[in-house]
């Protein structure tokens, strides 16, 4: 073989190549991702899941939930908001005069329009949106200004995009959202919902217990497989079972039986309601609604 040389050299520039570029790349990027803190509270980020999620984990990537569910909220921006929140013993009309009055200031100019514009019609009611953009100098020197005249106002940092506007999440996710998760079950095909923060919108172990006994006892219409052999439906001994699912009357089983989650499913619930991924982190900042009161 005359060109074995040139042979052995192209494989090794290719795979090497590639190996840079999807595995050394990758760890040098991610491999460093640790746990990290929840913005103003301070708390660890992410915890660790219980046991029994852990392995409800597996009992996900094991059904293909992945096949149909993605867990990976996008943003497509993020923006300061301030609003007024209490006029203190000003009128809206003098208050509107005098942040009109303001705009002269420099660093408000160029939003002046879209100021203005936000108050034009204001009566009064609270709390009201005075600018909403991408400068925080704006949101600080209004806020500046409005403290020494006595009103209060609140600024909120706010993530935009459509899945944001379809409440499958406050944030962008981010790579520390995944530390506790091997694998990864990121999805990518949504024929339902993203699941990335059910454990906000679903919380309750009974909900999601039903829901994938019978999607359609709950969810009108659900296109979503049921996962019956989850469950096992016993006859009801003297007593029945403490963890017995209470079905609607369509969907009981013959009189005298019930229908119990086998361990498998109250791991997947139990992981289901882990998936909270709605912390504000310094990588993917908001304003949580609780922490502005
Ligand atoms: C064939 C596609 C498909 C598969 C596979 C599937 N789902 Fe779904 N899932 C859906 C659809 C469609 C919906 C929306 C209707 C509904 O809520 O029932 C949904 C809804 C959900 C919801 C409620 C979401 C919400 O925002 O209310 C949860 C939780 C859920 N699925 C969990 C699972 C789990 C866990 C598995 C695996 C055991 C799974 N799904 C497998 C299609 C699927």
């Amino acid at each position: 073989m005359k060109n074995g040389f040139t042979v052995f050299v192209a494989a090794f520039v290719a795979f090497g190549a590639s190996w840079l570029g999807l595995v050394y790349g990758p760890l040098k990027q991610l491999g460093v991702a640790k746990e990290t803190t929840v913005l103003q509270l301070g708390d660890k980020w992410p915890v660790q899941r219980t046991g029994a999620a852990t392995l409800g984990l597996q009992v996900y990537r094991g059904n293909g939930c992945a096949a149909c569910h993605t867990e990976q909220v996008h943003q497509t921006g993020a923006a300061n908001v301030i609003s007024i929140t209490d006029l203190g013993s000003h009128k809206s009309s003098d208050l509107k005069d005098f942040i009109t009055s303001l705009m002269v200031v420099p660093e408000l100019m160029n939003c002046s329009n879209a100021i203005t514009g936000n108050l034009a019609g204001w009566n009064g009611e609270l709390p009201k949106v005075l600018y909403c953009g991408a400068q925080d100098t704006v949101v600080s020197l209004l806020g500046d200004k409005l403290k020494a005249v006595g009103v209060k106002t609140e600024p909120r940092v706010i993530t935009t995009g459509t899945d944001i506007a379809r409440g499958w999440g406050t944030r962008q996710s981010v790579a520390a959202d995944y530390l506790y998760d091997s694998p990864v079950q990121l999805g990518n095909l949504r024929a339902g919902p993203d699941l990335a923060t059910i454990g906000v919108r679903a919380p309750d172990l009974n909900w999601q217990l039903q829901h994938l006994y019978a999607p359609r006892s709950v969810v009108k219409d659900s296109t979503m497989p049921a996962f019956r052999y989850l469950f096992t439906v016993q006859k009801i001994g003297t007593l029945s079972a403490p963890d017995a699912l209470v079905l609607p009357k369509a969907f009981e089983p013959a009189d005298g039986y019930e229908v119990v989650p086998t361990p498998a499913a109250k791991e997947l619930a139990a992981y289901l309601v882990s998936l909270k991924n709605n912390a504000p982190l310094y990588e993917a900042p908001f304003t949580p609604i609780t922490a502005a009161k």
